[in-house]
């Protein structure tokens, strides 16, 4: 129930799958919407202290998410989707799960590089990465901007390619990453 089978995603898979997810979308359109307001706009402030605390949180699901396989292996793609759709699949796992880190780290440089730290909701501070040159802030700059919005494009055909193989080609890919008891749409 809790953790992966050979076939099958266990609910601390699909919980990380999920939050992970949810951050990911919501943290790109508080970032559209935050660079948008004006200097005087009530949220100037706390919208970018919200995307930068949020999208710490974000960082730590992925680096809990990737230790957890040392723990609990991955399971196998589903067993019912063809050989082209295995190897798409295979890329755009490992293109969202280079995106999740890179993202938020080179935000967490862009915020940093002057010497702040970075405020988690008044909770406590994390501190500012030293010894950052101009030019690498940036590339950070460029780098999260560009990554976020590519980002977004390959979560839309990600989450398009599971809908299809849910409705169209009724898999099992979607239930797996909804339901840990889910057939597991193994032949035989
Ligand atoms: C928004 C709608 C989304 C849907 C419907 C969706 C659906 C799915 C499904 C069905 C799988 C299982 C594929 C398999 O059987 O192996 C999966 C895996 C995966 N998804 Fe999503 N997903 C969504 C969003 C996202 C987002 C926003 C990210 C990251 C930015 C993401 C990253 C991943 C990764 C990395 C895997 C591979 C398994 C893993 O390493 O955890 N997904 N997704
Ligand atoms: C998965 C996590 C994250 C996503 C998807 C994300 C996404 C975005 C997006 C879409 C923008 C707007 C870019 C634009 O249109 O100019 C943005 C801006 C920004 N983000 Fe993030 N972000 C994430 C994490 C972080 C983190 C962890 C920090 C800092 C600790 C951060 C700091 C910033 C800053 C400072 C800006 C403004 C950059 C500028 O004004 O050019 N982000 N982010």
């Amino acid at each position: 129930m809790w953790r992966n089978g050979s076939h099958r995603y266990g609910l601390v898979s699909i919980s990380f799958h999920w939050a992970i997810a949810l951050a990911f979308v919501a943290l790109v359109g508080l970032g559209a919407w935050m660079v948008g307001l004006s200097y005087y706009d009530p949220w100037y402030n706390d919208s970018l202290a919200l995307h930068k605390a949020i999208g710490i949180v974000a960082l730590a699901l992925a680096v809990s998410k990737f230790g957890w396989r040392f723990a609990d292996p991955r399971p196998g793609l589903a067993p019912d989707l063809k050989p082209h759709e295995r190897a798409g699949a295979t890329v755009m796992h490992g293109c969202l799960n280079a995106l999740i880190v890179l993202v938020p780290v080179t935000g967490y440089v862009i915020s940093t590089s002057e010497g702040a730290g970075i405020d988690m909701f008044g909770l406590f501070e994390l501190p500012a990465v030293r010894g950052m040159t101009e030019a690498l802030r940036d590339l950070a700059i460029e780098l999260h901007y560009y990554l976020a919005y590519a980002g977004i494009a390959l979560v839309a055909v990600h989450a398009g390619a599971a809908l299809k193989h849910h409705f169209i080609d009724k898999g099992s890919t979607l239930k797996r990453m909804l339901n840990p008891r889910a057939p597991s749409g193994r032949r035989g």
